[in-house]
């Protein structure tokens, strides 16, 4: 098989280089993303691999399926980026459903607990032998209530590290899970008692700016905010409205953003800033933004280094596609 991988980055081909030999397959590394200018270089492959910034609308499809491309290989869980509508009937998507719930509900918690003991103000300060503590105040976590939003993989990893540090969880889901031994609230009443909302749901029409004006509105005063799902769960503008009152949010923990594509895992340092709404996010002290990179350990980019390729494998061998996207 020739695939065509978007968006390399230098560890990507630390772990897809060595197992691409082993599986036989030849992979062409591009570093730009998968758009209308790059989708040419795909010519002659059986299959395109890419990640999450990478747009795969209805016309890259169909030129994609008009070179004869035979699947898109997907590097992620999440399909939201996918036009999966157009591809029925034209290309396989294939994904990685689970890699490693805990490398992401890990760095929840970490973030979770960076912005709330002001670590990103603190690593800051003490390397200019600032060693005062004035503005670093935090809150203990044991006794609070963290409200889940999303109980899949993540969102149970993210409970058992929870309760690990004695919070009290309730949860909120479309699908509630009866095997969870977790209590299951309605969203406005999970957003009236907790004192922490961290996001684990994909991002569906349904869920789309989950966190809006009203839903901030139902949280309770000095609540922590968590996302290290997908950005446009979360409303930016009304965030930022709300942050600039200062009333409800004590922290918030972004890894991702609405409009991450091209800036998230870029240096745009020597850049000037476009995008006003990011530019405001970053000016708040209480908020803390990483790049998507919650998923990054490891033993994530291994399984998902593995899966990729044992889902090219199947589709090459004829086998059943039991990570194809429906
Ligand atoms: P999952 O599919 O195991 O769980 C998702 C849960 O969300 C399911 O229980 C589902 O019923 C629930 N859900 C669906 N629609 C909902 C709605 N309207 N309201 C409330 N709950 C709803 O997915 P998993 O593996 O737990 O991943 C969750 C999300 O995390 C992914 O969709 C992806 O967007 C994000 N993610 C982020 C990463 C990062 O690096 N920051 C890495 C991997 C995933």
């Amino acid at each position: 098989m020739k695939i065509a991988f978007y968006g390399t980055k230098s560890y990507d081909r630390l772990w897809f280089e060595p197992l691409s030999k082993e599986y036989g397959y030849r992979i062409f590394f591009i570093e730009n993303l998968l758009d209308e200018d790059t989708v040419d270089l795909a010519k002659d492959c059986d299959a395109v691999c890419v990640f999450v910034n990478d747009q795969v609308t209805k016309p890259i499809i169909d030129k994609l399926h008009e070179m004869r491309v035979k699947a898109i290989l997907l590097r992620s869980a999440g399909y939201n980026h996918v036009d999966i509508k157009a591809a029925k009937g034209k290309l396989h998507v294939l994904r990685v459903p689970s890699y490693s719930p805990e490398a992401v509900a890990e760095f929840a918690v970490a973030s979770l607990l960076s912005v709330n003991r002001r670590l990103h103000r603190a690593y800051v300060r003490t390397r200019e032998f600032n060693m005062k503590l004035d503005g670093l105040i935090g809150t203990d976590m044991c006794g609070k209530t963290a409200g889940v939003i999303g109980t899949g993989r993540i969102g149970q990893a993210m409970i058992r590290i929870l309760r690990g540090m004695g919070m009290e969880i309730l949860a909120y889901d479309v699908y509630p899970n009866p095997d969870l031994d977790v209590k299951y609230a309605e969203l406005p009443d999970l957003l009236a008692q907790s004192d922490v909302v961290t996001l684990h749901c994909p991002l569906t029409k349904e869920t789309h700016h989950i966190i809006n004006k009203k839903t901030i509105s139902q949280m309770k005063k000095g609540v922590y905010l968590v996302n290290t799902s997908r950005g446009a769960l979360v409303d930016s503008q009304a965030l930022i409205e709300a942050l600039k009152k200062n009333e409800t949010f004590l922290g918030v923990a972004l890894d991702v953003y609405e409009e991450e594509d091209g800036i998230f895992y870029e240096d745009c340092s020597e850049d000037i800033v476009k995008d006003d709404v990011l530019a405001r996010l970053m000016s708040f002290p209480n908020v803390l933004i990483t790049s998507h990179q919650g998923f990054f350990t490891k033993e994530a980019l291994k399984a998902i280094a593995l899966v990729t390729l044992e889902n090219a494998k199947m589709l090459d061998e004829g086998m059943e596609l039991v990570n194809e996207v429906l």
